[in-house]
């Protein structure tokens, strides 16, 4: 499967994966969710939209836009969809 973005493994054992992900300019995913796993987020450079969807229905929660050195934390009850807000690279 093709992703509008590109995603490399830092670190992964059984209990934990680090990835790095790195978005073109206008790109998103699709609402989806991890599981029961959570996530903890830090954007590096640039910013991003967070969307939150209630996990099952994908009724809206709520959009948040974090800069780069922001975190923010995905759990098990949502979904989300997230990408670029910036048209071009920093
Ligand atoms: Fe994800």
């Amino acid at each position: 499967m093709d992703y509008p973005y590109r995603r490399e493994t830092l670190y992964a054992d059984s209990d934990v994966e680090v990835v790095r992900v790195t978005w073109p300019p206008r790109t998103h995913s699709f609402a989806h969710d991890h599981g029961n796993s959570s996530g903890l987020i830090r954007v590096l450079s640039g910013s991003v939209y967070h969307d939150v969807f209630d996990k099952g229905t994908l009724t809206p929660r709520g959009r948040s836009v974090f800069q780069a050195g922001e975190c923010f934390l995905e759990t098990p009850d949502i979904s989300t969809s997230w990408g670029m807000t910036a048209t071009k690279r920093r």
